[in-house]
Formats: structure tokens, sequence, C-alpha cells
């Protein structure tokens, strides 16, 4: 628990809260209660928001142009330290901010204590998180945008590669392989729209909410939120504090995310096993088996596959921690960090490894195109055909289906069977049939908006190339 972060208990009390305490804290309950060892990361956005805390109460009057200085001065030298590693971070003094206050006023003195001013860690925390989260989305977001990049090239060079597509897993009809990319595509589009629309009310400045009720200073709070890119301010003093909906907002838009990436792991690992065959992953994103010599195994997709597990479990984490607190701030709330931190480095992790095994996935397309010929994936073709000649779907359904368990008895797929064999099943049939039983022909029917025809498949890449800034 405490690596990375000195136990100097010895050399600093906590005199932040300490004037109405005669007993000194337990020893373990110091290092129970401490956040420090995990949220020191928030450390620049701590900064951020006292620089601005202190830049208003001096325009307010409630510091001299000298004290606001100092302690401008007193944080930059603060955050070098900190990112140069020379911080000394004390376990005594809890939190992040508590160590910054503390190591400020033994900077700068008496300026270094009136930081404090009309403020609580109750609003500086909610503050701290909301612009941690703020650059993480955007960090994502960039993440997500290469993935997508990834995509849109792979399904171009694959517009008119035929593999089955699947339902209930048992091929159902040829698809082209870009098309299946661009069904990533559509998802991730959606997972960055809920990324920017979860920002939107995360972009909220709790700060000036105090511990719960507001301030008795006469603070400027539209200046402090203008000064840190804030949209707007929160309205209620005990909802600042206390709400953490954006995190758990983050957290289901992070769960929807991984959803979708374990579904296409889940692919990738069936389809560069030997069984499918349909692509090959490099050597450099597999591993081999200390055992078997033969194996090559796609630990990053599998990796990414259960990573999911952690982030849903983050979610629960988060929705469990608010379930039932009562307004306003508790220190149940300092358990919303780890799951957020854990969940923004998971995610980036997962995006950043996809968008870069992407472009390296090579495919198989002939045993991808003689999977397809193997599973009768033209048949609703022939029952269309058949339709076309004036058949009632449902007939034409139950021809084509005799015309199935023949090819079956014969191991002949549809195109394989001699025209006079087709007409045993209806007389309606004719040389043109062979047209639409070819996979090409069946994929290249398709050829509306949204569906798989290689045309299609084109248009529909260069719309979203144009959409994707
Ligand atoms: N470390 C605390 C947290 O993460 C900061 C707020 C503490 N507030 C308090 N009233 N003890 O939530």
């Amino acid at each position: 628990m405490t690596n990375n972060t000195q136990n100097s208990s010895q050399t600093h009390t906590n005199q932040s809260w300490g004037g109405r305490f005669s007993e000194p804290t337990d020893e373990f309950v110091k290092i129970f209660g401490a956040s420090v060892f995990f949220d020191k990361i928030l450390a620049p956005y701590d900064i951020a928001g006292s620089r601005a805390h202190a830049t208003m109460l001096q325009e307010v009057g409630l510091l001299t142009e000298d004290e606001k200085d100092q302690i401008l001065t007193g944080l930059d030298q603060i955050l070098e330290e900190i990112n140069t590693g020379k911080f000394e971070w004390s376990v005594a003094l809890e939190d992040v901010h508590m160590n910054i206050e503390s190591r400020l006023t033994q900077l700068i003195g008496n300026a270094g204590k009136k930081l404090h001013t009309g403020r609580s860690r109750n609003d500086q925390v909610a503050t701290d998180i909301r612009l941690y989260l703020r650059d993480q989305v955007d960090d994502i977001l960039v993440e997500i945008n290469r993935l997508q990049q990834a995509l849109l090239d792979l399904a171009e060079k694959e517009a008119s590669t035929i593999l089955p597509g699947f339902t209930h897993l048992q091929a159902a009809q040829p698809v082209s392989f870009g098309h299946h990319m661009m069904a990533y595509f559509e998802m991730l589009t959606r997972d960055g729209e809920r990324l920017v629309d979860c920002r939107k009310r995360m972009n909220s400045m709790p700060l000036g909410s105090a511990a719960l009720a507001g301030t008795t200073y006469p603070i400027n709070r539209e200046r402090t939120a203008e000064l840190l890119s804030f949209d707007r301010i929160c309205l209620n003093s005990l909802d600042g504090v206390s709400d953490r909906d954006f995190a758990i907002e983050f957290l289901s838009a992070a769960s929807m995310i991984m959803m979708h990436l374990s579904r296409f792991s889940e692919e990738l690992i069936l389809w560069s096993s030997a069984q499918f065959n349909f692509i090959e992953l490099p050597d450099s994103f597999c591993t081999g088996s200390s055992i078997m010599p033969q194996k090559k195994n796609p630990d990053v997709p599998e990796l990414v596959r259960g990573k999911t597990g952690r982030v849903y479990g983050n979610l629960t984490s988060m929705l469990t921690i608010m379930k039932s607190q009562p307004l306003a701030y508790n220190k149940d709330n300092q358990e919303d960090k780890e799951p957020l931190f854990d969940t923004v480095d998971t995610l980036k992790a997962c995006l950043r490894v996809f968008a870069d095994m992407v472009p390296t996935i090579e495919t198989r397309r002939d045993t991808m195109y003689n999977s397809t010929k193997k599973g009768y994936t033209t048949a609703t073709d022939l029952a269309d055909y058949l339709v076309n000649k004036g058949l009632a779907f449902r007939d034409a359904h139950e021809v084509v289906g005799k015309s199935v368990s023949y090819g079956i008895e014969h191991q002949k797929d549809l195109a394989e069977l001699s025209l006079e064999e087709l007409q045993l099943f209806d007389d309606r049939i004719e040389n043109d049939v062979f047209d639409i039983l070819s996979l090409e022909g069946s994929l290249c029917a398709r050829d509306h908006l949204g569906a798989t025809s290689p045309n299609q498949v084109k248009y529909a890449i260069k719309t979203a190339r144009k959409n994707l800034i």
C-alpha cells in the first residue's frame, strides 16, 4: 500500500483539521483512510484548480496581488517537483489536496494558508476528477478515431472479399469482409457519441459548493469556471459535491466500448484458429506455448476480451458506491477514484492495442470463399429468384429447402447442381439462375444503402471518411 509513497507520518502531522483533536490518528487508520497512494495522479488538475481559485480570490479582494503571485509561483514549483519526482508525498497528509497545500505553506508561508478560503476538499476533489476525466475523454476519443481509421483502411482493402455471414454461428449468407469491419466502425461511432455526450454533463464546475452549502465569501464562480474552461457551474451546492453521475455515465460508456471490443476480439480469436483460418494475426501480436510447439495464441484479443470484466466490475463498483448515499459528501466517495483510473488506463490500452493490431490483420481470402461455398449460403437468393418468377415466398422457401436437402444428399452446393436437377423442384428455374447462385452474384445483389454489396461498402467507407474528423 505504501509503495512509491513515503510514509513520513513522523515528520508531518495533519494540521489541516487537527485543531479539535486531542488524540493522534491511529497509525493504521492513517494508512486505511489515505488516498494519496492513488489520487496523486490528480495533482496537475488539483494545481490547475487552485490556480484558478487563487486568481478569482484575488479578483474579488480576498487575496492581495502579492499573495496571489506567491501562490501561483509556489504552485508552479510544486508541479515541477512532482513532475521531476522530487515531491515528498506524505501518507499522514491523507490525500493529494493536503499534500500540495501543506507543501505550499512550507514554501511561501502565510499566503499558502489562505488558498483554502471559500473552498473545501469536497468541492475541490469533485472538480479535480471532472477536470481529469474531461482530459481522458479527449484522449480516448483520439484512440477511437485511430481505430476507426484503421477499420476503414482494412474495409476498403477487403470490400470485395467474401466470407460467410453468420446467424446462430451457422453460415447464413455471403457478406463482404469490408462490410463486417464497417459494422465495428458503426459501433465505435456510437461509442464516440456517447463519450462526447457524457463529457457535456461532466463539464460543469462544482467549485464554490464548498463543503456542502456554499460559502459566506463573495466568490465569483463564473470566473473560476471560465478560467478552468468549464461550460457552466453546478447549480446546487449539495448536488455539486456529491454528484458522481458523470463518472457512472463514463463507466457505462466505457463498458459499452469494451463490450464492442470483446465481440471483435471473439471473432478474431475464432477466425485465427486453424479450424476457421479466415485471418492471420502477426507474430508480433501473438505468443507461443511453453509446452506445445505448434501453438500461436491470439493473446491480444484474448486479453481485451478478459479485461472487459474489470471494466464492467468498475461500473458496478461505482453504482454501488453511490447507492443509498445520503446527501452530501461522504467518505465513500473516496472510493470513486480507483475504478475510474483503472477504467481509463484499461480502455486506453485496449483501444491503442486494437488500433495498432487492425492494420496488421491478414485475410485468408480463399479459405473464407470456400467456407462460404460450403454452407448453402445462397439459398435465400434462390428463394428470391423464384419469388421474382411468380412463386409466393413461403412456397419458394419450401422448394429451396428441398433443393438444399437434395444438395446435402449428393454433396453438392446449390450452384453445383445442374439445371435439370434444379428443375426437379420447380420448372420455373431457368439458366439465368446460376448468376444469382454464385457468391459474387448473391453479394452484388444486395445493393441498397446499408447492405453488403461491394459498391455499397465502398460508398459507406467514402461517407464515413467524410464524417470522421
Ligand atoms: N480524499 C478525499 C476524497 O477523495 C477528499 C475529500 C475529503 N473530504 C472530507 N470531508 N474528508 O474524496
